[in-house]
């Protein structure tokens, strides 16, 4: 059998910080409320003229350099991004030309914050089936670009930053299973409703902004998240205490700690960096599994379930050894 599993890792975060205090002077906020109510101490943001696919290619590099892979090893490019830098090409292809691979197939994914694992997921079947055995995948967001700067309830929450994983085909595991669901019924808690085709006219009157009814998506998103953590034990015949480390998405402190007690685990297994990063979307969860990765905590073959919940709604896991 053939499984896919995680060779490398890397990821990238913009120089320009971002914290509470900067955004007091912005907004009617405070520090005390940020940290509070969503964890997050400061988040890095992509300075004017720096692009999502900049940061998919630090990323990128960092993630085939520890796999010890060449780009043109590369046989499948996938980015999750809710951010592309155009309409056309997908930052997929835009990457591949900066990393110079040529002629494999290269695509956007866009899920959201759980983008990233929808392309692990994706990535997953393409190795399987024999279709790719080195895949480049990445999640990748310039957050900042649709967010509405002087909107409280919403402009402390999101960062920018890039994460990626090298992919190989190999005898061992491994993704084990991947879990995507979506409910399109939910559009209205939490969206950016301008866009190419509905036109600019909504644009125009702020449309190109996200808006977000937190306090439904809070709760939609514990108990989703709670769901998706007893399918994907069940699917696998696993207890609990058989995962090693909870790799969340990074939205809110509070969301990950009650999935975290829903696991019955102890913090010292999940890896958190929404205070350091904020909600950072599609690149959230590279960027934690990379984090933990490089300082030594994720070791070779321990279990990991990484999961994520966003816009669309969309949401998903994925269990992996490492
Ligand atoms: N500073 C100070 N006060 C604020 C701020 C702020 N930045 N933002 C909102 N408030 C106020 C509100 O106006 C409200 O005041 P009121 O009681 O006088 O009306 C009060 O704080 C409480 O607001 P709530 O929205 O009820 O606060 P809540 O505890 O729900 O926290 C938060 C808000 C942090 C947004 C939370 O609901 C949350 O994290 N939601 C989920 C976000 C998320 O996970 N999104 C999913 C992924 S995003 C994606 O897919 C792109």
């Amino acid at each position: 059998m053939t499984y896919a599993r995680i060779t490398g890792t890397g990821g990238h975060l913009p120089d320009k910080v971002l914290t509470n205090h900067d955004l007091e002077r912005m907004v009617d906020t405070s520090d005390d409320w940020i940290r509070e109510r969503t964890g997050i101490s400061k988040r890095h943001i992509a300075v004017d003229g720096e692009t999502t696919c900049d940061l998919a290619e630090q990323a990128s590099r960092r993630a085939l350099e520890a796999a010890g892979r060449t780009a043109d090893e590369i046989d499948l490019v996938i980015v999750a991004t809710t951010t592309p830098d155009q309409i056309f090409p997908s930052t997929a292809c835009l990457l591949q030309q900066r990393l110079g691979i040529h002629g494999c197939a290269a695509f956007d994914i866009q899920a959201v914050c759980t983008g990233f694992v929808y392309a692990l997921g994706v990535a997953d079947k393409f190795v399987r089936t024999g279709s790719a055995s080195c895949v480049l995948v990445v999640g990748a967001e310039t957050l900042s670009r649709i967010v509405d700067w002087t909107d409280r309830s919403t402009c402390v929450l999101f960062g920018d930053g890039a994460g990626a994983v090298v992919l190989e085909a190999s005898e061992e595991p491994g993704i084990i299973s991947a879990h995507l669901h979506a409910d399109g019924d939910y559009e209205s808690l939490l969206r950016v409703p301008g866009g190419v085709s509905k036109g600019y006219d909504l644009v125009q009157e702020g449309g190109a902004y996200m808006e977000m009814k937190g306090n439904e998506v809070f709760k939609m998103a514990v108990t989703t998240l709670g769901r998706i953590v007893d399918e994907t034990l069940e699917a696998n015949g696993l207890e609990k205490s058989d995962i090693d480390w909870l790799i969340p998405h990074q939205a809110n402190i509070r969301i990950i700690n009650a999935t975290a007690r829903k696991l019955r685990m102890s913090t010292e297994r999940v890896v958190v960096t929404v205070g350091e990063h904020g909600n950072t979307s599609a690149a959230s969860v590279p960027l934690a599994l990379d984090q933990a990765v490089r300082d030594g905590r994720v070791k070779r073959g321990e279990t990991i379930l990484m999961e994520a919940f966003g816009g669309g709604f969309t949401w998903g896991s994925v269990l992996l050894k490492y």
